[in-house]
């Protein structure tokens, strides 16, 4: 047997972790990792973005305290984490597995 060979999916998996790795917009729901408001989003969305967009303002008319809000601005909140627009320069960052984990909650339609 050819020990360089690889099994058939790998490339297919590079290409995925590529993807997600830089917080692409095409990340995929691939349901293999349960990602939930309550469980993981929420916690992030509240320490990077309810500062300025929450109960005491929302920025551009966007608040972001519930899944519902998030879902109802969906291609606006995927758009600025892909492009890296928010959170903004200066307010404090999230880390690639953060934006990697909102991405693929967003990609699975944002659920509770
Ligand atoms: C320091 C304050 C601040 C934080 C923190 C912040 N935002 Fe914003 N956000 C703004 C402001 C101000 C605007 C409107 C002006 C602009 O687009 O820069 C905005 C606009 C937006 C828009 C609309 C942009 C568009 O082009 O449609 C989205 C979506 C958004 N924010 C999502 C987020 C998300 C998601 C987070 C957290 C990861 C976040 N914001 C964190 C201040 C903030």
């Amino acid at each position: 047997m050819n020990p360089r060979r690889r099994p058939p999916g790998a490339p297919l998996l590079l290409l995925v972790s590529l993807l997600t790795a830089c917080g692409s917009a095409s990340t995929a729901c691939d349901g293999t990792s349960p990602v939930t408001w309550n469980g993981d989003a929420q916690p992030v969305i509240s320490r990077a973005c309810t500062g300025c967009h929450g109960a005491t303002g929302a920025a551009d008319g966007l608040r972001l305290t519930s899944a519902a809000q998030v879902r109802a601005a969906r291609a606006r909140v995927e758009a600025s984490l892909a492009n890296g627009s928010m959170p903004p320069r200066g307010a404090p960052a999230l880390t690639q597995d953060e934006r990697s984990q909102l991405a693929s909650w967003l990609a699975c339609g944002a659920p509770e």
